[in-house]
């Protein structure tokens, strides 16, 4: 077979979305252009990679082994990645690290730190949902990624290295923003929240702090962006549940303020994980050594809200 990797990179990519659009998004191209790409791998393949069932579509059986072979073919390119920049040392590497929609919010500001140590060092950095970051995990698609606590059964090494806590958000002239007193959990069953996407860990940890209440969550919005929460909640349609590390320049500039309900913050910990099996590189190792070292540490505290009493 004459395959190319750019052709197999493609169709793993709409492999795994199972989707040209969407690949086509991942891989900043065109959707014909995809499209094109995964026909020529069909033509050489002799067999068509996938069908077409409504609007979706499947792997066929001949795409299941293609997809198979295209990641392990993926997966040996990184290796020879890997090995190269552990001849070259750690100063010339690279690190592919992935971190969660959240994390954005300070993971640019560790690398730059990074990056004075080892100048010469690049980055490529993935900002994605929870159970992508697990599929790269999974498929050695990355060298690191921070997220939330990551699942106990998938085999993978995880140390927490910074708090992440959660707050209530309002509009500072929501009726609940001047309470000077701590405001009752229960009285969250008669408000209305702007949510992130199922699959997000701060909304799955807000389900999970309701539904130890036997709160029903009432949504007034679901959005995978935490820019979209806030906005929407600083326009008064509900309040929001977000991470303290999104919330530097609206509480600087005063276009929300924190709630100060009973409970919160809920304490959750940001995660940096690889699986047992990953073969790091000198870069994925010295950037953990870094986030453990006294230069770090500035980095990774930050003040909590004080309320009035
Ligand atoms: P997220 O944050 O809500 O942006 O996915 C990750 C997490 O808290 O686990």
């Amino acid at each position: 077979m004459r395959a190319t990797v750019r052709q197999l990179n493609i169709f793993a990519s709409v492999a795994r979305n199972l989707s040209f659009t969407r690949a086509a998004d991942e891989l900043h191209l065109s959707q014909p252009a995809v499209s094109m790409q995964v026909k020529q791998l069909e033509d050489e393949a002799g067999l068509p990679l996938f069908e077409k069932t409504g609007k979706k579509i499947q792997l066929t059986e001949a795409g299941q082994e293609m997809y198979n072979y295209a990641l392990s073919i993926k997966q040996q390119f990184r290796e020879i990645g890997d090995i190269m920049s552990a001849l070259k040392g750690v100063q010339r590497g690279h690190l592919a690290i992935s971190v969660a929609t959240t994390a954005n919010s300070f993971a640019t500001a560790i690398l730059a730190a990074f990056t004075r140590e080892f100048p010469q060092v690049t980055f490529s950095l993935d900002i994605t949902n929870r159970k992508s970051l697990l599929d790269q995990l999974m498929h050695n698609e990355t060298d690191l990624v921070i997220m939330g606590q990551p699942p106990a059964d998938l085999g993978l090494v995880s140390k927490a290295f910074m708090d992440n806590p959660l707050v209530i958000i309002a509009a500072p002239d929501h009726p609940l923003a001047n309470n000077t007193s701590v405001i009752p959990w229960s009285q969250l069953k008669d408000e209305t929240f702007v949510v992130r996407e199922k699959v997000s860990g701060t909304r799955i940890a807000m389900e999970r702090y309701f539904n130890s209440k036997d709160i029903k969550l009432k949504t007034a919005m679901e959005t995978t962006s935490n820019s979209a929460i806030k906005h929407a909640v600083s326009a008064n349609l509900g309040l929001g549940l977000v991470s303290l590390h999104t919330l530097e320049l609206e509480l600087l500039l005063n276009r929300l303020a924190i709630l100060n309900v009973e409970d919160f913050p809920i304490k959750r910990q940001w995660h940096v994980v690889h699986t047992k099996s990953k073969r790091l590189s000198p870069v994925a190792k010295a950037f953990l050594q870094f986030l453990d070292s006294d230069k770090a540490k500035p980095l990774l505290q930050f003040n909590y809200p004080t309320f009035k009493a």
